[in-house]
């Protein structure tokens, strides 16, 4: 994964780098870097941990011709400051960030040791600034050394290269990890999101794979396969990028908060108050197809299981399978399925790589990102927006909902039905009490905080909501937790049922409330320490949280909401970095 940033030319270095850093570190914070040339010679900074912690050590002012930094998510090496970019090839021609992974990087570093190079990182970048200097070495052009490079290189790479003898040229490379770049006046830029880029440059490109070249303060040179090649500047939607916490503690609250208006303005993009406004050809093609297929990672993944109920009634053959695995088993890609990609960032490595493989097959795929302009968006057949807004705490929140109101809207539109609208109205005023009500779960979440191990149990709807409650509680509350069907109990888990073992029983659906009422039994017989969020309509005395009655194909939205704030003030009475746990990051751009 990782976030790169660089730049030459006129530009306050030290507060675009850094900011630029901040706001890349939803792609990975275990480490970061800095290296720039200052009056001819090369700086390099490296710290283990956050982008504050690299700030911590620069000095207060930097005169830089050109700089590049990195924020990464440690996949080859432990993330310390040795492993942290940038890394410099053995004689210092080059320096070097990289976001990717070099999957050859093992064979092409024993073909270097046998030629005397060697390595002082455990990292695979350190092999692409190594094999640049051996291309150079032989050829003394740049370029040329970035062609070869590229050549030799299996897997995905977006990199920023400082040149020893060019102070005022910033080289880059790319293949599979994203790489923009951006013009401003007196200063040209590179990022791996605009991010960085807004309120310094002016225009904006994407880099293609296979694109390689140079940047100097007034000069944009890209060339692939050897040849020159045009930039395309395209406007980009800036507003996307623009984040303030507007006085919440951390993102995850003031994102969870913002779910009523993100399902608002979902209806309002997708409905003119008489019919729906899907594009047609979208239309079309859902009712031509005979099988869907989504594919998706993660609570998009969870979002997916909701919304091929929602597709199944339809008359259609529905399948969801998980990115990562149906990658090495990519069966069904024909002219009679209908794949519908779901991914908050459109950046998912794992989903990429299954995009590719039914693009390479001509089949039909439709992304639904949250980000217009993203890998997965772009290559689509059709795609579709979630128009949530900028999602910048690492759990996914509001993109859930919106994900799942928004299948919902487009199953009633192939039906030709319109009541989802109003039934998603009903949503919203349901979550709009449960966020008034926000202290009674905070007050509940206290008493629960010690606990280690949780189960979350449901039926139907609600066992689908339970996975995603068990992926929160994980993520960012840190507790060991695994969602259970109801019914499954007796059959192995009910073993672990004991008074230290917390339970989360979900009951909101009519047709399965009898039959969880019982499996709550069960657990109050063995002690386990059970608390039920429900929904009115099927509530009883002692539910511990009750949401207002939406129906029931709805009700994991309220339920998982109510479920998202329990976790978030969990994790708080845990003193835990909410938005950015450990381990993770916000766009998870490898395999
Ligand atoms: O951007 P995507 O929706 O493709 O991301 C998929 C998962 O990585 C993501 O949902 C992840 O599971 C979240 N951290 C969950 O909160």
């Amino acid at each position: 994964m990782c976030g790169i940033v660089g730049g030459v030319g006129n530009i306050p270095f030290r507060r675009y780098l850094i900011d630029g850093l901040k706001k890349l570190e939803y792609r990975g914070y275990d480490s970061s870097g800095m290296a720039y040339f200052e009056h001819g010679e090369l700086v390099l900074k490296k710290v283990a941990g956050r982008v504050s912690s690299l700030e911590a050590v620069l000095p207060p002012e930097i005169e830089a011709s050109a700089g590049i930094a990195h924020t990464r998510w440690a996949t080859h090496g432990q993330p310390n400051a040795t492993n942290a970019h940038p890394h410099r090839s053995n004689k210092g021609y080059f320096t070097i960030v990289h976001n990717g992974v070099i999957e050859n990087f093992r064979s092409i570093q024993h073909q270097l040791l046998a030629r005397g190079f060697s390595f002082e990182t455990d990292t695979d970048t350190e092999i692409i600034a190594n094999v640049l200097e051996r291309f150079y070495l032989r050829s003394a052009s740049v370029i040329e050394a970035l062609y070869q490079t590229s050549q030799l290189l299996e897997g995905s790479f977006a990199c920023a290269i400082l040149f020893k003898n060019e102070p005022d040229r910033l080289y880059f490379m790319k293949r599979s990890s994203p790489l923009l770049i951006g013009k401003g006046n007196g200063a040209s830029f590179l990022s791996s999101d605009p991010a960085p880029m807004i309120g310094y440059a002016d225009a904006f490109a994407d880099l293609n794979d296979g694109d390689y070249g140079y940047l100097t303060s007034d000069e944009i040179v890209v060339h692939n396969n050897g040849q020159k090649t045009e930039v395309h500047f395209a406007e980009r939607d800036l507003e996307y990028y623009q984040n303030d916490l507007l006085g919440y503690p951390h993102y995850m609250l003031k994102e969870i908060e913002e779910s009523p208006s993100v399902l608002l303005r979902l209806i309002d993009n997708y409905y003119d108050g008489e019919r729906f406004l899907f594009n047609d050809a979208l239309i079309q093609a859902i009712h031509k197809t005979k099988k869907i297929h989504f594919l998706a990672c993660g609570t998009s993944y969870h979002a997916s299981k909701l919304g091929a109920k929602y597709f199944r009634p339809l008359g259609k053959e529905v399948l969801v399978s998980i990115a990562s695995e149906w990658a090495y088993d990519p069966y069904d890609v024909s002219e009679d399925t209908l794949f519908i990609l779901l991914s908050q960032s459109g950046e998912t490595a794992d989903l990429i790589r299954c995009q590719k493989i039914i693009n390479s097959r001509g089949a039909t795929n439709v992304a639904v990102t949250n980000r217009k302009g993203s890998t997965i968006e772009r290559k689509a057949t059709f795609s579709a927006l979630l128009y949530a807004g900028l999602e910048v705490a690492v759990a996914s929140t509001k993109s859930y909902v919106a994900q799942v109101c928004f299948l919902a809207l487009l199953a009633a539109a192939i039906r030709g039905e319109t009541d989802a609208v109003l039934e998603i109205d009903g949503l919203v005023h349901s979550m709009k009490d449960i966020l008034s009500r926000k202290e009674e779960i905070k007050a509940l979440a206290e008493e629960c905080a010690s606990f280690e191990n949780a189960f979350f149990v449901g039926r139907g709807y609600d066992y689908l909501a339970s996975l995603e409650g068990a992926l929160k509680l994980k993520e960012v509350a840190y507790v060991h937790a695994e969602a259970y069907p109801g019914g499954e109990l007796k059959h192995g888990p009910i073993a672990l049922v004991e008074p230290s073992t917390l339970i989360l029983g979900l009951v909101s659906d009519p047709f399965t409330s009898a039959a969880t009422r019982n499996n709550f039994e069960e657990i109050r017989a063995r002690k386990g320490h059970l608390i039920v969020f429900s929904s009115s309509g099927v509530s009883s005395n002692g539910d511990s949280f009750i949401v207002s009655d939406v129906k029931p194909y709805l009700a994991p939205c309220a339920l998982v909401l109510a479920i998202q704030l329990f976790v978030y003030y969990v994790a708080l009475a845990k003193g835990l970095p909410i938005d950015k746990p450990r381990n993770l990051a916000k766009s998870v751009t490898v395999e």
